[in-house]
């Protein structure tokens, strides 16, 4: 094969492959996370700590919102979590979360999951309608699952 051939061999196939993944979109075995922008992924959360009338606060929101798809113990059981195409993960799985920022949770709960889960965008233009530092607190909130009420960074 001349190298212009296997040049042209190459491009077919990537182009091949990068139509195929824009068409299938993210597929179980992908991590949910590829779609978060970058400047999202990186951005600070400014709540780092939750006085005990915000965590009964965000508790409450998280029962009545959250808790049938990541379930009550946050382990990602909720009766509704079955049907999802990818499945939501375990809130107390502290090696899991370490591979999460908190602007990557943040843009979850502003965004929403899109088809592959169902999951509802809260951000502030959304239907729920919830402000950024509402969606912050809530990160705050998942994250003592893992890390206790106190901010640990
Ligand atoms: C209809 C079911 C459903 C509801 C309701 C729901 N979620 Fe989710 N959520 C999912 C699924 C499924 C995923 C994993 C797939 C994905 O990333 O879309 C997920 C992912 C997430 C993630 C990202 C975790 C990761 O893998 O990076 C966060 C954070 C999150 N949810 C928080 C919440 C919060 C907070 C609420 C309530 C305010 C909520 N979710 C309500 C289904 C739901």
């Amino acid at each position: 094969m001349s190298t212009s051939q296997g040049k042209k061999a190459l491009w077919v196939l990537l182009s091949g492959c990068l139509l195929g993944c824009v068409v299938s979109g993210p597929t179980l075995s992908q991590s949910a996370r590829d779609d978060v922008p970058a400047e999202y992924a990186e951005l600070a959360n400014p709540v780092d700590d939750l006085p005990p009338d915000r965590i009964r606060y965000f508790e409450k929101k998280y029962k009545a919102q959250c808790a049938r798809c990541h379930g009550i113990d946050g382990r990602g059981k909720g009766k509704d979590a079955a049907e999802r195409r990818v499945p939501p993960r375990d809130f107390t799985d502290a090696a899991f979360m370490a591979t999460r920022s908190d602007g990557e949770l943040f843009y979850q709960i502003l965004t929403g999951g899109g088809d592959r889960s169902a999951m509802p965008a809260y951000g502030p233009r959304s239907d729920v309608g919830w402000s950024e530092e509402k969606i912050w607190g809530m990160v705050r909130f998942v994250r003592i699952f893992t890390e206790g009420p106190a901010g640990v960074d």
